[in-house]
């Protein structure tokens, strides 16, 4: 995380002297673009640098469910399952996923490549079903173009 500082000291210049809580988002935000999660030690770091309660970062980490603690492969795939995309056949899709990749939701194939989940609402209902890989939306899923965007991703 080091290497972020001077980046963290730019934001810093953003906020008043004693809203430090406030660069909690943006800093974990930037770890885990980074590093892909956010790691013990980087909490750490962060609670050093910020001069905060770690549980104000923990906080943070536990209600955002786009944190991530623990690495994962290279391709997120989330698929929602929500009550628009399942009604068009997201569990479905999601089946065909799993069968594909040989993985359950929380589980990163063998070679790292691909982590799959399952999300809430996206807020893309009008287009279910819909997944969310790393970030870039894809909708109105069918198999045949979860194949095509499956072999597409390098
Ligand atoms: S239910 Fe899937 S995007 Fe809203």
């Amino acid at each position: 995380m080091k290497h972020l500082i001077p980046e963290f000291e730019n934001l810093r210049r953003r906020f008043p002297a004693g809203f430090e809580s406030s660069l909690v988002l943006p800093c974990l935000r930037r770890i885990q673009e980074d590093r892909g999660y956010v790691a013990d030690d980087d909490v750490e770091q962060l609670t050093a640098y910020l001069g905060v309660p770690r549980i104000q970062i923990e906080e943070v980490l536990s209600f955002y469910t786009q944190f991530r603690r623990k690495p994962i492969g290279r391709w997120h795939l989330q698929m929602c399952h929500n009550v628009s995309c399942s009604m068009r056949g997201a569990e479905t899709l999601l089946s065909y996923v799993e069968r594909k990749l040989g993985v359950r939701p929380g589980e990163t194939t063998a070679d790292g490549r691909y982590t799959l989940s399952t999300a809430e609402c996206l807020g893309s209902c009008g287009t279910a079903p819909m997944m969310m890989v790393n970030d870039t939306y894809h909708e109105n899923l069918t198999a045949e173009k979860l194949d095509t965007l499956l072999e597409g991703l390098k």
